[in-house]
């Protein structure tokens, strides 16, 4: 059985891949400093899967333990990095905090990658690397443009280092993968998204506006030059994120890759607006959601999708859940949380 490192793998798309690698029968270790999560996420992931991962409590950002975790799980077959920090507007607050965990973790984990020899890496990239792309939907080739805030930013040298990394050493490979907007919620409920305080996304607003938690939701904007006026973006379900994650793995294992680094678009082809999703959320659920439209919010772009031709092709992955798949996943879920006495889904 082949031993999978997932650090971060107690986060949101964390999670949610340890459970699709260990229905595939890999034997996953989890590494997860908890900043961002609770170690009862475990108790879900064995739910679903009948089995417990191996769990470490570390920040990676010490380098010395780092060293030591490799020096005893000698036996890696492949990392998948999830470990990093991801909200825009603390990334511009605190810029060094963002290139300590997201830069300087990663050049640790490829050195003791590179020092191991035969080695697969899974990245964690967003599209955010394109910022406002000319052509939709967006393919992998489209340039890569200036980055918003450092967190876009930490994505962009992060690919740069591990392909320098990559270009010397021909025994490491790997593969980054560029989300679009992951959202949703495992189908059992068993695991989902645990955002920290107000939520940044828009999906986590929705569903805690539709529970009560939060009184309206702040539509950023209707007037981008877009049918209904508000921004598009390419929704993902969660688990076809992390389905995507074990395709890649396997084509690093079986050693189909036809570079020792390659990146794909992880997304579902399909662009929804802001108003789409929001009558997505109605349609599910059958209630009526508080909304107003507010200004703009800045560093938004227009509209992102991918083109997914190239997953699709090479990883023989394609995302199967719709918006409203996810949607009701995501409610599900929210309903689970915050009002367990009510929870009726199964
Ligand atoms: N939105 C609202 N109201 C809200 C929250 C969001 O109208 O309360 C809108 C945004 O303006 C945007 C859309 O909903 O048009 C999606 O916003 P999200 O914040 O959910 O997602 P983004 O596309 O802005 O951000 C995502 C990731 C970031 C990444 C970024 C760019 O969450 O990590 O894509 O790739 F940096």
């Amino acid at each position: 059985m082949k031993k999978i490192l997932v650090t971060g793998g107690l986060g949101f798309i964390g999670s949610h891949t340890v459970v699709e690698l260990q229905n595939e029968g890999f034997e996953v270790v989890v590494i997860d400093n908890l900043s961002n999560s609770t170690e009862s996420v475990i108790d879900g992931i064995v739910t679903i899967t009948g089995k417990r991962p191996l769990f470490e409590k570390m920040d990676l950002r010490d380098k010395d333990k780092v060293q030591a975790f490799f020096a005893k799980h000698s036996d890696i077959s492949g990392v998948i990095h999830f470990a990093a920090s991801k909200a825009v507007g603390e990334s511009v607050e605190n810029p060094l905090l963002y290139y300590e965990n997201n830069l300087g973790v990663l050049v640790y984990m490829l050195q003791e990658l590179v020092k191991k020899g035969n080695s697969n890496f899974i990245f964690s990239s967003s599209c955010t690397v394109y910022g406002q792309a000319d052509e939709m939907p967006i393919t992998e080739d489209a340039p890569v443009k200036a980055a918003e805030s450092p967190y876009g930013n930490t994505k962009q040298v992060g690919e740069e280092i591990i392909r320098d990394t990559c270009n010397v050493n021909p025994h490491l490979a790997a593969i980054a993968l560029r989300y679009f907007n992951p959202i949703g919620a495992h189908p059992s409920v068993a695991i989902g998204e645990l955002p920290i305080g107000v939520p940044q996304n828009l999906l986590p607003y929705i569903t805690q506006t539709g529970i009560g938690l939060r009184e309206q939701l702040s539509v950023f904007g209707d007037d981008y030059p877009t049918p209904d006026g508000t921004c598009i973006r390419d929704y993902i379900h969660v688990v076809d994120v992390a389905k995507a994650h074990v395709a890649a793995l396997q084509r690093l294992i079986k050693g189909t890759n036809e570079s020792n680094y390659e990146v794909f678009n992880l997304g579902t082809g399909t662009g929804s607006s802001v108003l789409e999703v929001i009558q997505s959320f109605e349609r599910v659920t059958g209630e009526k959601l508080n909304y107003r439209i507010s200004p703009r919010r800045a560093g938004d772009v227009i509209q992102a999708y991918a083109d997914t031709s190239k997953a699709n092709k090479v990883l023989g992955w394609k995302a199967e859940s719709t918006l409203d798949d996810a949607m009701k996943s995501a409610w599900d879920w929210e309903r689970k949380i915050r009002k367990p006495e009510e929870n009726t889904t199964a």
